[in-house]
């Protein structure tokens, strides 16, 4: 790209002050909607866990879902403190039917696994483009992700073991109904 289109990519605030690329801006926009079906589908999971009369592992859900709403704010807030405008689209609409607890877990972990990826392209655009403010802001969702998958596996790697038996998911139940939601904000 030469030095002429990519001055025609980026933002000038009038104090000139703050430089944001166009093509980084409709991909973060991009992410939020991501992270705003994310939570939509946490939230049919948690009312899936509830009708299968697992109301531990649809608080899990209900818990991921806030996350995954404070997640795509996230990315509101960023496009917005560096002069851009967030694009609120059409969010899909996910799944509402699983075949077991088991298979739940497994497409938890196949979405977070999709999603680590697409913070990675962004990490990667935002390097092609010499983002750096974009790069670091990134770097909290990289982190996440790790923390994200690991817990999936561990769930998923009991529900394993429990396998058919009823009172080992039961106690799965218990202890994910422990799960509470602590904003980012605060915690940090
Ligand atoms: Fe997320």
């Amino acid at each position: 790209m030469t030095l002429r289109t990519k001055l025609q990519n980026i933002i000038i605030l009038p104090d000139n002050s703050i430089l944001m690329n166009t093509r980084i801006i409709a991909e973060l926009c991009e992410q939020m909607i991501k992270e705003f079906y994310s939570a939509n589908l946490y939230l049919s999971m948690s009312a899936w866990c509830q009708e299968a009369g697992l109301p531990g592992c649809a608080n899990w859900m209900r818990v991921q879902y806030q996350e995954e709403n404070e997640h795509a704010l996230k990315f509101f807030d960023y496009i917005h403190s560096h002069g851009g405008k967030a694009v609120v689209s059409a969010i899909a609409a996910p799944p509402t039917e699983w075949k077991n607890i088991q298979e739940v877990f497994e497409a938890t972990a196949k979405h977070e696994a999709e999603v680590t990826r697409c913070i990675h392209q962004l990490v990667k655009l935002s390097r092609e483009e010499n983002d750096y403010t974009t790069e670091i802001f990134l770097q909290w969702f990289v982190t996440e992700q790790v923390e994200e998958e690991e817990n999936v596996r561990n769930i998923l790697d009991q529900l394993k073991l429990a396998g058919e038996n009823g009172y080992g998911l039961l106690l799965i139940d218990r202890d994910l109904a422990t799960r509470t939601y602590t904003p980012t904000s605060t915690a940090e």
